[in-house]
């Protein structure tokens, strides 16, 4: 199948998304953003689409219509389209409900949420990536269920509570465990030190979770008992109260599950 696809948002996910989509084989007909510029930026990589920053598309020839927007942004746009007749209008959020397309003007409202992190720039292999679709019908689901297929072997249906779970899930297995990668590098360089040392050892402790089971994967001071150790590394921390406040509640929530 070859689907003509409108973009409808610039950002993590629309850079990926669009990419993917061409490379499969698919046509992407239009890019929108609310700024003209950043359009007209995106769309030069593209063979077919035109840049707009008019949510009116009434005279596109896209059958599916992929909002990638911020969540909070998305029940707004979504009632401010224009869309063409039989139109498919799918948001990228793992947080939001289908239903926050219920304003649309099409009743083939649906969801494509790739279970992936995305920031521009930085290829991500799509093959095997997990896709959660849900569709408001049978037609919507069929599309996104083919469109999924079109580029992942991994598509599956799934409703809104579902992804929101997922969507939590995710929040601590990637997000905060970046974040804390970004705390052990700002330690690191604060002494002067390359964060890249600590490369061997994140990669095992993902290799090693993934494995094993995160729970069986389990090392360090916290988990051995090791009170003195922890002692000397929240004194260490003194001087910056919340990252002592989050090595607190975390330790303390290791050494209870572990109990
Ligand atoms: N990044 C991920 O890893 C990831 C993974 C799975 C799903 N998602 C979901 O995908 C969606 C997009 O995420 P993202 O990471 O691509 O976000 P992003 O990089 O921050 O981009 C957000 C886009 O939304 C646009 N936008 C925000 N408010 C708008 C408004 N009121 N009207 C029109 N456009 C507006 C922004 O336009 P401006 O540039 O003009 O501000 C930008 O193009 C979200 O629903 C997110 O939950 C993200």
């Amino acid at each position: 199948m070859t689907a003509r696809i409108a973009i409808i948002g610039t950002g993590n996910v629309a850079w990926h998304l669009a990419r993917t989509f061409e490379n499969a084989g698919h046509i992407i007909t239009e890019v929108y953003s609310r700024d003209i510029i950043k359009a007209k930026h995106f769309t030069t990589d593209f063979f077919n689409a035109s840049a707009t920053n008019s949510l009116d598309f009434r005279k596109s020839t896209a059958q599916i219509f992929i909002l990638a927007i911020s969540d909070d942004a998305i029940e707004e746009v979504a009632s401010a389209l224009t869309l063409p007749q039989d139109a498919v209008l799918a948001h990228t959020s793992g947080s939001v409900s289908m239903s926050a397309l219920g304003y649309a003007q099409t009743k083939n409202i649906g969801v494509f949420y790739p279970i992936q992190t995305f920031s521009k720039g930085k290829k991500v292999n799509f093959d095997e990536l997990p896709i959660g679709i849900e569709g408001d019908n049978d037609f919507t689901e069929s599309i996104l269920l083919r469109l999924g297929s079109s580029v992942s072997t991994k598509t599956l249906v799934m409703n809104s509570q579902a992804r929101k779970n997922i969507h939590l899930a995710a929040v601590f297995a990637c997000n905060f465990a970046n974040h804390m990668f970004t705390i052990s590098k700002e330690i690191m360089s604060n002494k002067g030190m390359d964060f890249n040392l600590l490369a061997p050892l994140i990669e095992e402790t993902l290799s090693k979770s993934l494995q094993i089971g995160p729970e069986n994967a389990q090392t360090g001071p916290a988990k051995r008992g090791d009170f003195e150790t922890l002692d000397k590394h929240y004194e260490a921390l003194s001087k910056s109260e919340e990252i002592a406040e989050i090595y607190r509640i975390i330790s303390q929530h290791i050494i209870d599950y572990y109990a």
